[in-house]
């Protein structure tokens, strides 16, 4: 158990980066937990006008997911690494992102590392989920909206691909619908704005 249990450890560790911060900080920005819905996640960043810093935070919080996931799929066998440690290594990663080590434990929602996650257990899955979160997103207009049913559909698509296109291991059945539970749970304040009918549309700044 103990390359799992490595492999895990680095994937948490490497989630628990907060890019949102990071890449504030770097570009001279304010932190992203002082305004917006004060979420250190490219969402909120974008609300700082700043798109470029929010681009670059999704792409980066995006990247940790990947590629302990990418990693473990190319180079696992040799340390007897299964499919098992595939998914956990995704999950560990979106773990470090809500629970960082590095910012007392107070991190995102997930949406951006959750993505790449999605994206290195299965490309076609990661295009069915974009594609979801597109489309809510530009009918919606909310970001958090598409997102959670995103997270919702993603284990399903993962399930229905599994008649026709691939195998699905439990383990990563069972990664995806952990994940969804964590994402929609964090999106609670978010969920409570939409009923209220007061959340706020992608592309208006923050107040
Ligand atoms: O990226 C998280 C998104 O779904 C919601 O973010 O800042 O609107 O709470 P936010």
């Amino acid at each position: 158990a103990f390359y799992p249990a490595l492999a895990t450890l680095a994937a948490y560790l490497i989630g628990s980066l907060s890019f949102a911060v990071l890449v504030s900080r770097l570009m001279g920005l304010s932190d992203p937990r002082t305004y917006g819905s004060k979420n250190p996640g490219a969402t909120n960043v974008l609300r700082s006008g700043n798109k470029a810093a929010a681009v670059i935070t999704l792409l980066l919080d995006a990247f940790k997911g990947w590629l302990p996931v990418v990693l473990v799929q190319a180079y696992g066998e040799r340390f007897g690494l299964g499919a098992g440690t595939v998914a956990l290594v995704g999950f560990a990663a979106f773990l470090g992102h809500l629970f960082p080590v590095f910012f007392r434990f107070q991190g995102g929602k997930g949406v951006a590392t959750a993505a790449g996650v999605i994206l290195a257990f299965n490309p076609w899955l990661g295009l069915a989920s974009l594609a979801t979160w597109l489309i809510i997103a530009v009918f919606f207009r909310y970001s958090s909206l598409a997102s959670i049913v995103t997270a919702v559909f993603a284990p399903a698509y993962y399930l229905l691909g599994a008649d026709v296109a691939w195998d699905a291991p439990g383990a990563m059945v069972l990664g995806l619908a952990a994940m969804a539970v964590l994402l929609v749970w964090r999106h609670a304040e978010n969920i409570n704005r939409l009923i209220a009918g007061t959340e706020s549309k992608l592309g208006s700044k923050k107040k």
